[in-house]
C-alpha cells in the first residue's frame, strides 16, 4: 500500500503542475494514465462500475466523479483531481483541489478549510480512538469556518479493494463507531461546499454537483492506523 500510495502522490503532484488555463481535462487524464502504467501501476478508477477514465476531474460546482473530456480549464476555476492506483494488488486513493491561476478569496478559503478539515480528521487516526472522532473533527473544522460537508458521499476503508468497510462520513458525533486498530487503512475524503450540502448527479450518470450550484472542494488521503502517529500513505 505504501507503493500504491506513493504513486498516487506522484501523479497528483504532476497533475497539479499541469493545471493551467487552456489545458483539456482529457489531456490531464491521459498524462496520469501513462504515468501510472509506466511506473507499473494500474488506474483503479478505469472501468470501475463502467467509469471511463483514470482520474476524476470536477470543476467548480462539481463535487466528485467529473469525467475528463474536451473541456479546457479557465482562469479562476477550482479543479478537484481524484486519483486511484492499484500496485501489486494494493490500492491507493487521494484527491486535491487547486485553483486555475487566480481564484476568488472565497474559493481560496474553501480550499484551505477543506484541506484543514482533512488534516483534523487525520489527526484523529490513532489506535484506540473511534471512527466518529475522525468524522466529528472534519465536520467541526468545516462548520466553524462557515462551510458545509456533503452527506451523500463518504470516505471508506481501503486495502486490496478500493472501497472496503467501514464507511467514513464527514459528519457525526465523536466517541461513536468502530475503534481504530493498528493496521487499518482508511481513505478519508472531506467534500465541502460553500452553500447547501444537497447534491445531484448529471445526465452523464457520474458527475456529482451541488444542487444549489455553489462551489465545492475535495481533499483525500489514504491513511494507516499505527501504534503511534497516523501514517499518510499518499503523501510524497
Ligand atoms: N476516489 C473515489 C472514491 O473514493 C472513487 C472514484 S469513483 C470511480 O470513492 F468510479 F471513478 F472510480
Ligand atoms: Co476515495
Amino acid at each position: 500500500m505504501r507503493r500504491a500510495g506513493h504513486l498516487v502522490a506522484e501523479v497528483l503532484a504532476g497533475l497539479r503542475e499541469r493545471i493551467k488555463p487552456g489545458v483539456t481535462t482529457a489531456a490531464l487524464d491521459h498524462w496520469a494514465e501513462q504515468y501510472i502504467r509506466r511506473q507499473g501501476g494500474e488506474p483503479s478508477f478505469k472501468g470501475y462500475r463502467g467509469y471511463p477514465a483514470s482520474v476524476c476531474i470536477s470543476i467548480d460546482q462539481e463535487i466528485v466523479h467529473g469525467i475528463p473530456g474536451r473541456r479546457r480549464l479557465r482562469e479562476g476555476q477550482v479543479v478537484s483531481l481524484d486519483v486511484g492506483v492499484i500496485c501489486e494488488g494494493y490500492q491507493g486513493d487521494a484527491a486535491i483541489t487547486a485553483g486555475v491561476g487566480q481564484i476568488s478569496p472565497e474559493a481560496e478559503a474553501l480550499l484551505r478549510v477543506t484541506e484543514q478539515s482533512l488534516a483534523a480528521g487525520i489527526a484523529m487516526v490513532r489506535a484506540g480512538r473511534r471512527l466518529g472522532d475522525v468524522s466529528h473533527a472534519i465536520q467541526t473544522t468545516a462548520e466553524r469556518a462557515g462551510f458545509n460537508v456533503i452527506r451523500e458521499y463518504v470516505g471508506h476503508g481501503i486495502g486490496t479493494a478500493m472501497h472496503e468497510d467501514p464507511q467514513i462520513p464527514n459528519f457525526g458525533p465523536a466517541g461513536r463507531g468502530p475503534v481504530l486498530r493498528p493496521g487499518m487503512t482508511l481513505a478519508i475524503e472531506p467534500m465541502l461546499v460553500a452553500g447547501d450540502y444537497h447534491t445531484r448527479v448529471l445526465d452523464d450518470g457520474w458527475t456529482v454537483v451541488t444542487a444549489d450550484g455553489s462551489l465545492a472542494a475535495h481533499f483525500e488521503h489514504t491513511v494507516a492506523v499505527t501504534d503511534g502517529d497516523p501514517e499518510v500513505l499518499t503523501r510524497l
